[in-house]
């Protein structure tokens, strides 16, 4: 098995090498690609050093594609990989509202993945951390209305957006005046109320992904949800307040008891501790955090909840491992016939 990633070089394609690296999959042979830029450039992986590589035009000699170089890279050359016999799991938003491209969190709808035509859709990063612990609750209680407020990190603008919230950080320290570049305005020390291209409804793109995403992966083209999406100046990990209504009642404590028992949640949740999610603790961690957890003052029986999910791991590169390591457990993921 022959495993490839496009964007090797980038924030998640870092960590996807991190992420293999003790990842359960079974693979031989680990091949990188990135932009020209890259080409030579030499990366560590357990033990060996692996040249990177220039993306080819064509056909890449993989069986499993882990893309993760932006979503124009995935729309022009992801049919090639496809036609060249590769599974192609996209980090991109290139495919995920294509009715025969499964969008894919294992813990939630692995099964969806089964179906694939040669692409699978990893989700938008604030939508894979929301459901791991939205999914469970819906399931038991029935999600009417979603309501999500989320706090960002610049991770989820890439090694670039990270970059600019400490170069512009270190500048603002020393009297400079900061100009952005990656973000619509500086971001340290502010918020920033603007995550992708704003829409005719006065959402934004980032928002009303929340909304078309969550529908996908819980299936429920019914659910009612609205998102705010803020960027504030942290380095990684998303944190969102989720407001549910509820078609049954739940209580904080059976809510609590739910997600201890889901895969793939922390719950972490002892107020009087001063315990609850915080990008602090949730950095790193392949777990969700789920805290907050309360009977809703808006909504009888509805519930409020505080997550906090790194934006690299379960909203990228840990949840893209987890699609191929779910394919193979189920005997899925299997060599190309005939390949080299
Ligand atoms: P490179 O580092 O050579 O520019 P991020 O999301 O962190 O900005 O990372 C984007 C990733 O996509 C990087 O690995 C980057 O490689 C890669 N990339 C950018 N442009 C291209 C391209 N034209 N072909 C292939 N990979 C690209």
């Amino acid at each position: 098995m022959k495993v490839a990633i496009v964007g090797a070089t980038g924030a998640v394609g870092h960590e996807l090498m991190k992420v293999l690296e003790n990842s359960t999959l079974d693979f031989s042979e680990l091949q990188l690609y990135a932009s020209p830029r890259s080409a030579g450039l030499k990366l560590p992986f357990r033990g060996q050093e692996l040249t990177v590589q220039a993306t080819p035009e064509g056909a890449i000699d993989a069986d499993v594609i882990l893309a993760s170089a932006g979503g124009s890279i995935s729309k022009a050359l992801a049919p090639a990989w496809v036609a060249g016999g590769a599974l192609v799991i996209d980090n991109s938003s290139a495919f995920r509202y294509d009715a025969d491209v499964p969008l894919v969190v294992p813990e939630v709808n692995g099964q969806a993945a089964l179906g694939h035509k040669g692409i699978i859709a990893n989700p938008n990063c604030t939508t894979a951390i929301a459901v791991v612990a939205v999914a469970p609750l819906h399931r038991k209680y029935g999600v009417k209305r979603m309501i999500v407020s989320t706090y960002q990190a610049t991770s989820g603008a890439g090694q670039k957006g990270m970059e600019e919230l400490l170069e512009q950080t270190h500048m603002q320290l020393h009297g400079k005046e900061a100009t952005a570049s990656v973000f619509a305005h500086p971001i340290p020390f502010n918020v920033i109320p603007h995550i992708d291209a704003f829409q005719d409804n006065g959402y934004t793109k980032e928002e009303m992904k929340v909304a078309w995403e969550t529908r996908k992966i819980l299936g429920d083209e019914n659910l009612i949800i609205s998102c705010t999406a803020v960027r504030i100046p942290t380095l990684r990990t998303h944190s969102e307040a989720i407001t549910l209504e509820l078609e049954r009642p739940a209580t904080p404590d059976e809510a609590r008891e739910l997600l201890r028992h889901t895969a793939g949640v922390e719950v972490r949740d002892d107020p009087e501790a001063k315990l609850y999610p915080m990008p602090l603790t949730a950095s790193g961690k392949y777990d969700v955090e789920v805290g907050r957890i309360r009977a809703s003052l808006a909504f009888e029986g509805g519930l409020e909840l505080f997550v906090a999910g790194d934006q690299l791991l379960k909203g990228a590169a840990l949840n893209a491992v987890q699609i191929a390591e779910y394919l193979q457990a189920q005997g899925a993921l299997k060599p190309r016939a005939g390949a080299v």
